[in-house]
Parts: C-alpha cells; structure tokens; sequence
C-alpha cells in the first residue's frame, strides 16, 4: 500500500538526472529500441552523447524514435533486425560501425511475452519466447563481442523479477530472463580479460508499457500495484538512467551483476504473484 493508502496509484516523483554527457562518443546498439523500455534507453544514451543504432523488427516503430532522437539534435540509426536470426544481428553490428566508426555498447531489451497456464502452452510458444529474448540476447552479444573488444565496451541487458520470482503464467518469460541472467554473469567472467563488461538490470512492473499492457489485464492490476512495497509501478524514466550509469565511466569496475530496479517487488515473493491467477 501506498503511505496515502491509496492503493499505489501514485505519480511516480521526477526522476532525478545523471550529470550531462556519460557516454559521449560511444556508439551504442539497443535492440528492442523503438519502442517502450528499450526506445527510452536509446533515448537517454542519445542525450547522454551517444550515437544509438535501433533494432526491432518494425522499420516504421524505429524510424519514428531514430526521427525524434535525431530531431533532438542527437545521432541515430534504424535497422530492421529480428534478433533470432544471427546473421541479421552481424549485419546490424557491421552496419552501425560502418555509420559510427566504432561500437561501444549493446543493450539488450528486445522480448516477447503473453500470459498463458504452462498447461495450455504450446512447445513452439515456449519455444519463441526463449528465442527471442535469450537466443536473441546471445546473439547480439556474440555478433558484438569482437568489435566490443576493441573499445573495451560493456552490455547491459534488460531482465525481469521473474527470472527469480515465480510466477504463474509466465515460464516462458521466467526461464529466458533466468536464462539470460546466467548469460550475463557466465560472459562477464569470460570476456573480463577483454575489458568488456556484462551486466543486467531486472526491473518490476513499469508503466505505460507493452509488458506491462499484457501482464496485467483488469482485475490483477490493482493487486499487482498494492504489492509494490513502495507503493506504485515504475517509470521507464526511472529505468534507463540506471542503464546508461552501467554503460559510463562511473561503473567501470562492475560486471556480472544485476540490478533490480522493482520499488521492492521482488522482496515479497511469489504470493503477490499469485492474483495473476485471478484468485
Ligand atoms: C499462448 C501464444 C500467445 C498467447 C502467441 N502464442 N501468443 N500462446 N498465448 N497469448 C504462441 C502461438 O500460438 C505460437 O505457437 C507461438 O506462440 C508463436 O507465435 P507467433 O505469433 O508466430 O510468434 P511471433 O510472430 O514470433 O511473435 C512473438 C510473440 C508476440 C511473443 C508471440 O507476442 C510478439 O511479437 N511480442 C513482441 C512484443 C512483446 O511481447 N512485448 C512485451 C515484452 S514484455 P503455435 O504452437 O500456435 O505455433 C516482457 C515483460 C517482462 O517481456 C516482465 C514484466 C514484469
Ligand atoms: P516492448 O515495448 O514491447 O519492447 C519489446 C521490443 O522488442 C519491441 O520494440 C519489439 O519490437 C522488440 N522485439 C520483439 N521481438 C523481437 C525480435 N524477434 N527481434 C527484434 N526485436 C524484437 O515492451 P517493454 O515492456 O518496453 O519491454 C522492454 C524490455 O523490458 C523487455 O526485455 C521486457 O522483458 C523488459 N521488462 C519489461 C517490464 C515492464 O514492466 N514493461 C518489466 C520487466 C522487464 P517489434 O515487435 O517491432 O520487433
């Protein structure tokens, strides 16, 4: 509950803003970028002084926020990219040190979800969810993995609370954020001696997104919000600032982590979850 009682509803404050200037002259490849999460990491890379190449599989979702980062004086690219097939990803790499002269960082917030009872799961509906979001961050992190080497770069990739938390109607999703959790701490110990670093950040329900527009249709909203202990959903604004400090200076000796980014979510374990089932 909220400290007024009010159930979570709350505007989330202003978020509060990183120095100007954290990653300048990096050139940066964030796939899920034209929309959501991703798009407002790509977002706050570009102010930041980042050079952003957009991937996703919709051209005109990545020409409207490669147009607006542009617009803003910033530096961007869209390249139509389905991250399950890996010679497309290489392509993408290529293309955004051809544009940019260099890659620096690769964000990984691409994902697909829906809710469904294991159950009543197909095996190619569990199967398309692990491909998209763990293939599809293994891809993007070994097509990067030469060209990060040079720079000395780093990856963050978006996770979930559910990659620990269970939850009902979504072992798809569970098992490729875990998936890709395991991932980010395996490469971080593998790739350290190249001075590139791998990190995550899992973060709870956010608002005003697809993710969130799937997993809590009607009636589960309300619970799901009053189990937030501080009282309400996130904002992407309070997710990709946090992304873009795992990327600057600043955090150079980090690597093999996770940062949740949930208002406590994931403190009160799987009973919250359970309103997902309706009861
Ligand atoms: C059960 C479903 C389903 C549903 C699809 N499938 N939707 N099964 N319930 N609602 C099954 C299909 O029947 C099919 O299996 C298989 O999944 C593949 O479906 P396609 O439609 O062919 O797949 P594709 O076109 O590749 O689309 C992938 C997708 C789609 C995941 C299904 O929804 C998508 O493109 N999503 C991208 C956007 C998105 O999901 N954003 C939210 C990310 S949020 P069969 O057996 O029939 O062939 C997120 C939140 C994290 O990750 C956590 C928050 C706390
Ligand atoms: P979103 O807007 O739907 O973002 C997902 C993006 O991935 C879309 O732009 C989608 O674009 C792209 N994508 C999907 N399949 C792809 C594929 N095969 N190849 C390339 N791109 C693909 O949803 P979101 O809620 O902002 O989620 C962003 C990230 O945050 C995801 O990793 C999600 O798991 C994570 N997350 C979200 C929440 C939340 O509350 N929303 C909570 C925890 C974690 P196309 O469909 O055009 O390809």
């Amino acid at each position: 509950m909220s400290p007024s009682g009010d159930g979570g509803a709350g505007p989330a404050p202003a978020s509060a803003s990183l120095a100007p200037g954290q990653v300048t002259g990096k050139v940066a490849l964030v796939t899920g970028g034209g929309s959501g999460i991703g798009a407002g990491i790509a977002r706050l890379l570009a102010q930041h002084g980042a050079a952003v190449v957009l991937l996703g599989r919709t051209q005109a979702k990545l020409d409207a926020v490669a147009a607006e980062i542009v617009a803003a004086g910033g530096l961007a690219e869209a390249c139509a990219t389905d991250v399950r097939d890996f010679a497309a990803v290489e392509r993408a790499v290529a293309r955004a040190v051809e544009a940019f002269g260099h890659l620096d960082i690769v964000i990984n917030s691409a994902a697909g979800n829906f809710l469904s009872p294991a159950a009543a799961l197909s095996a190619n509906g569990f199967r398309t969810v692990i491909d998209i979001d763990l293939c599809g961050t293994f891809n993007a992190c070994r097509a990067s993995f030469a060209e990060l080497a040079k720079t000395r770069g780093c990856i963050v990739s978006i996770t979930a609370t559910q990659a620990e938390v269970p939850t009902p109607l979504q072992v798809h999703a569970g098992a490729a954020k875990a998936g890709i959790e395991k991932l980010t701490r395996d490469l971080a110990l593998e790739w350290a001696s190249s001075g590139v670093r791998v990190n995550s950040v899992a973060p709870g329900p956010i608002e005003a997104t697809e993710g969130m527009k799937r997993l809590a249709p009607g009636a589960a909203q309300a619970s799901l919000r009053k189990q937030v202990p501080l009282g309400r959903w996130g904002s992407i604004d309070e997710v990709a600032p946090a992304v873009v400090y795992l990327c600057s200076p600043a955090a150079s000796f980090i690597t093999g982590t996770s940062l949740l980014i949930d208002g406590g979510t994931s403190l009160t374990g799987a009973a919250g979850m359970m309103s997902l089932l309706g009861g």
